[in-house]
């Protein structure tokens, strides 16, 4: 319907074109698995399949170590390694959909793009040659001509248009160089540069190709206003969330060792290259992400932080390992002692990066010291105080959740029994205390044998809630088992009975629901390949044993409160009615 398709926007109408099905088979072998298809993983190694592709809903995801997913776009652009608007282009030319909506300039190649970055380079490389308060800066940072040079650093000159002038002369639109990020308009209208009195580190995509720059300013320029550090906004083809500063003249060496350095900024990272650490990488200036994860756990087993020794630091460093941990990297922290960062620590003492990151420690120890230690639990006054119990307690939970995401049975009962001697509580009541608590982290899904828990986590999830998940998912690819489910619905909360109403979509359940049964669905199905028929009931018999168990155990606290609470208050209707429940709920087995 042509008059429909006017009104698709060109993504719709490239989704509407291509079968993500037929597409992705021309990438791996898709083998059918009820109505949808598996493989092994394209992004990463394994031996059985867990890449799942639904024709129906027209999406893909991995249940394995990447559990990644996404739509026809997704795929082609961690397929091959693009920018959005690349996969666009692509996929547009193959769906025959015409990009009229994207102006002229945005049809040309990302090649001027590229071609702009690379000139402005070396503009900002020749100044920096004519700058001599940039070398001594530079200098006076511990940075040497060798570093310099290898990382192509430059220096951006005072004028409001020096660089465009530059790029202008050499034949490039102003409205090509505004795209690239390197000028933008004012409010009158006109247009300036972007970085001005900074040192230029440019910023390479993985390929060794300039996509972007961070500029220093100097010291005697920084009034406060625009930022230490300036970075070229997010253009067509810089992506910060996927982007590592430094990662491709380190790639090679994280590849050999197996292992990578990552640090907060382009300072730390050219110190500790600099310093004989070259398997280093640097965030610079955002916080770490999924993608930068998966970007180096193609390369990495081992990924050491060393952040600042700040409390920022800290707090990015607890919130790196909790992501990192997801991924199965092996995590180790390398704290400084009295240096404020790699940068710092370099400068006074060249060749400490080399000494010292034989002794990171694993995150878990991190965690004992940052909580159990009261100097080092975020307060700066509390000298060598002691922690008051009440302290104590909210800290040893927190590390407990810490525990309780660990994969590994074997791991997690190491680490209690590490925590039982460092804070001098036995092991039996640590266990105790961590089975009670609920997990609070929303965990990056890991590669396990259990059934996972569906991408939505709800917040506090309770062991009925997690239970009535697996069983909704169960129930979804099978109507005997979906039948069985009928009389335990009452035992169901209450956002999984509305979304058992709209299993068979006759009714319609809204978004957030409708989203939560995609999502196991798919899920559901990649399970059951692993599974015979005969295990599936039994799993599904359990599994309503124990949501009945739950609501019993449940309904029985609830009503315990109930029952104190009456008595409190002498409520004598509403106790009798209480009781009587209790007492009924008691004899059901
Ligand atoms: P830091 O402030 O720790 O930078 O920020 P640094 O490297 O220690 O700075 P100097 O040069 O030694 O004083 C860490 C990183 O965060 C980003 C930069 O990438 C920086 O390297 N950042 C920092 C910004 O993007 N903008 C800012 O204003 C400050
Ligand atoms: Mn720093």
């Amino acid at each position: 319907n042509s008059q429909f398709n006017f009104n698709m926007t060109p993504v719709e109408q490239i989704k509407d074109k291509l079968d993500i099905v037929d597409f992705i088979r021309q990438y791996v072998e898709l083998k059918p698995s009820g109505k949808n298809f598996k493989a092994n993983c394209p992004f990463h190694k394994e031996k059985t399949p867990s890449f799942m592709v639904s024709p129906d809903r027209q999406t893909w995801h991995c249940f394995g170590s990447c559990s990644e997913g996404g739509d026809i776009f997704k795929f082609v652009m961690k397929m091959e390694n693009l920018e959005f608007y690349e996969a666009l282009k692509i996929l547009a030319e193959k769906a025959g959909v015409e990009l009229k909506k994207i102006s002229p300039s945005d049809q040309q190649q990302f090649g001027v793009l590229y071609d702009i970055n690379e000139e402005a380079k070396n503009f900002f490389k020749s100044e920096l040659i004519k700058s001599a308060r940039a070398k001594e800066y530079l200098k006076s940072r511990g940075i040497i001509g060798e570093t310099a040079k290898e990382f192509e650093l430059g220096m951006s000159p005072a004028g409001y248009d020096d660089l465009s002038i530059e790029l202008i002369n050499h034949g490039y639109d102003i409205k090509d160089i505004e795209r690239a990020g390197l000028v933008f308009k004012t409010d009158r209208g006109s247009y300036m540069d972007r970085f001005r009195n900074r040192v230029m580190f440019p910023i390479y995509n993985s390929f060794g190709k300039v996509i972007g720059f961070s500029g220093r300013i100097l010291p005697e320029f920084d009034n406060g206003e625009s930022g230490k550090y300036v970075n070229s906004p997010e253009t067509p083809i810089f992506n910060k969330s996927r982007t590592l500063y430094g990662y491709q003249k380190s790639k090679d060496f994280i590849r050999k060792a197996k292992s990578a350095l990552l640090v907060e900024g382009q300072m730390d990272f050219l110190m500790t290259y600099q310093d004989g650490v070259k398997n280093v990488i640097a965030t610079s200036g955002t916080a770490l992400t999924f993608d930068h994860l998966q970007t180096l756990k193609k390369a990495a087993d081992d990924l050491i932080f060393c952040f600042d020794n700040d409390e920022a630091g800290l707090k990015a460093a607890e919130r790196a390992i909790d992501l990192a941990n997801g991924f199965d990297f092996n995590v180790k922290l390398l704290v400084l002692d009295g240096y404020k960062d790699p940068g710092e620590a370099v400068f006074k003492q060249p060749g400490i990066m080399a000494q010292i990151i034989k002794n990171a420690k694993p995150a878990m120890e991190f965690y004992f010291d940052r909580y159990l230690n009261a100097e080092l639990s975020g307060n700066e006054d509390a000298e060598k105080r002691q922690m008051d119990i009440g302290e104590l307690k909210k800290n040893i939970r927190i590390i407990l959740l810490k525990i309780k995401n660990l994969a590994s049975p074997v791991e997690r009962n190491h680490w209690i029994k590490e925590l039982a001697i460092k804070s001098n509580i036995n092991e039996k009541s640590l266990f105790e205390e961590m089975n009670q608590l609920k997990f609070a982290i929303a965990v990056h899904a890991r590669p396990t044998e259990q059934i996972p828990s569906a991408p939505i986590q709800l917040k506090n999830q309770s062991r009925r809630d997690l239970i009535s998940e697996q069983i909704l998912m169960l129930a979804s690819t099978n109507n005997s088992l979906k039948n069985k489910l009928e009389q335990y619905l009452n035992y169901l909360p209450e956002t999984y009975k509305s979304a058992y109403d709209c299993l068979d979509g006759k009714v319609d359940c809204g978004k957030s629901v409708s989203d939560f049964l995609n999502s196991i669905s798919l899920r559901a199905s990649f399970l059951l390949e692993k599974m015979d028929s005969g295990k599936v009931e039994k799993e599904f018999e359990n599994l309503l044993a124990g949501l009945k168990t739950e609501f019993i155990k449940e309904r029985k606290a609830e009503l315990s409160r109930i029952i104190k609470e009456c008595e409190k208050y002498n409520d004598q209707d509403k106790l009798t009615e209480a009781l009587k429940e209790f007492d009924e709920i008691s004899k059901i087995t």
